[in-house]
């Protein structure tokens, strides 16, 4: 803006990137009710050029040690020019200062709230499905659940849930999943157990993609099963949200690398004989969560950490084998059990086990075992894109391992995985 309209802007020799301390040095509309007493505040940068001189008209209303014009406005035209950015995360007051442009400079009114886009998706769903009937996948994590009470609002008795047991789900969650949705919500769900076709699937592979295709396709497969029991099916409904949509571009849309391919975005048969629709494709989590939250969904289930798809078949490294499955499922139950109720639980964004089939000698009693190894995983992140490692209590994580070794048996090591994403990522596989 600088450039256009007659200032000058050149490259710096003190670049600015990271955290900034920016000065406010005049009242601006986009500072407005910020509701700090403070002259100064805390911001995130990224640049290497600077504004060296103002437009005419314009006045300097922030300023930065190595960015003297730091934000400039021209109150008549309402031209207003940050040099920091308002959007990241660590930018103190930076929601409030996006908000003053949008609602109160541009006049936009706060109309993307959660009672309209579930207005607006409960129209689209009707137009899109009409009297068709439609198959979700039930998984019992926030995505799909707020799908199933999304369309259970929408079309009601059009809608038959599915709730697949592929056997890598955590400890008793079938149970509880099911409960909840057929008897607290009236939602019509069929539970499949589909245990031995998922670990037979799986046996002898041990690539990590190789294994998410393979539960993506016996997933379908179990689908497409159900789907032909019952009549006039057309729809399969999935718990899609825009960020696996963004991890999962592939090369086509030249857009992104295919970090790991989730099964709900790839991997679908092209011959499938259910259409696809998927009414949180475009939503980000928080809004998701505010959706089931207006939806009536508890705040638990809202709440929960992310789980993925593939479930355990993930976290159990290499080759996926029942007896893995049980000894990591008791392992994480015991994790989140001690998350809940010493009050971390919500502290991080998503912790769990990792089940490493490796064995390792210990000592139990006067014996000597030679069991496996199992990882506590807990990050701290807000898109899921970047993670810090929790840095929960030492004595938490000794009261965790202890009651690990003394419940869980096949276990002889607890670990802790204090990697950040990146370079890591937030699952082993
Ligand atoms: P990563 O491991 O890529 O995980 O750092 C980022 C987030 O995505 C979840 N995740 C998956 N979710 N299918 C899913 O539905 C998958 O294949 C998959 N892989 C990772 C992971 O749990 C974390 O929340």
């Amino acid at each position: 803006m600088a450039g256009k309209l007659g200032g000058k802007v050149s490259k710096s020799s003190f670049r600015e990137f990271g955290y900034q301390e920016v000065n406010l040095v005049q009242d601006c509309p986009l500072l407005k009710n910020l509701e700090t007493n403070k002259s100064a505040i805390k911001t995130w940068t990224s640049h290497g050029d600077r504004v060296e001189s103002i437009p005419e008209n314009f006045s300097i209303f922030a300023s930065s040690s190595n960015a003297p014009i730091a934000g400039m406005m021209d109150l008549e035209k309402k031209y207003f020019g940050l040099q920091f950015h308002p959007e990241v995360t660590h930018t103190e007051f930076g929601k409030e200062i996006i908000e003053n442009f949008v609602n109160d400079i541009c006049r936009c009114p706060k109309i993307w709230l959660a009672e309209n886009i579930i207005k607006d998706h409960i129209e689209k769903i009707k137009r899109t499905v009409g009297s068709e009937k439609v198959l979700l996948g039930l998984s019992g994590g926030v995505d799909s659940s707020v799908v199933a009470v999304l369309l259970n609002e929408a079309i009601g008795d059009q809608l038959t849930c599915v709730f697949v047991d592929n056997g890598l789900l955590r400890l008793n969650e079938g149970d509880a999943v099911v409960d909840m949705f057929n008897k607290n919500l009236g939602v019509k769900v069929i539970r499949v157990d589909a245990q031995d076709k998922f670990f037979t699937a799986l046996s002898g592979v041990d690539d990590p993609e190789q294994k998410r295709k393979i539960i993506g396709k016996t997933f379908i497969d179990v689908f497409n099963r159900e789907a032909s029991k019952i009549k006039n099916v057309h729809w399969l409904a999935q718990g899609t949200i825009y960020p696996d949509v963004i991890e999962s571009a592939d090369s086509s849309t030249g857009k992104a690398h295919v970090i790991k391919s989730h099964h709900n975005v790839g991997g679908l048969p092209k011959d499938m004989k259910l259409k696809l629709i998927e009414p949180l494709r475009n939503l980000f989590k928080d809004e998701v969560r505010k959706i089931g939250i207006e939806l009536g969904l508890n705040q638990k289930i809202v709440n929960r950490h992310p789980f993925p798809g593939p479930g355990l078949g993930v976290r159990i490294l290499g080759e996926v084998h029942k007896e893995y499955a049980d000894i990591l499922r008791k392992a994480d139950a015991v994790f989140i059990e001690e998350l809940e109720r010493q009050g971390l639980y919500d502290q991080v964004s998503q912790a769990f086990a990792v089940f490493l089939p490796v064995r390792s000698v210990g000592v139990m009693g006067d014996g000597r075992s030679y069991d496996y190894v199992i990882a506590l995983r807990a990050v701290e992140t807000v898109d899921f894109m970047t993670a810090k490692w929790s840095k929960l209590p030492f004595e938490f994580l000794d009261y965790v391992s202890t009651r690990i070794m003394n419940e869980v048996s096949g276990v002889s090591r607890v670990t802790y995985d204090i990697s950040s994403k990146p370079p890591s990522t937030i699952e082993w596989e």
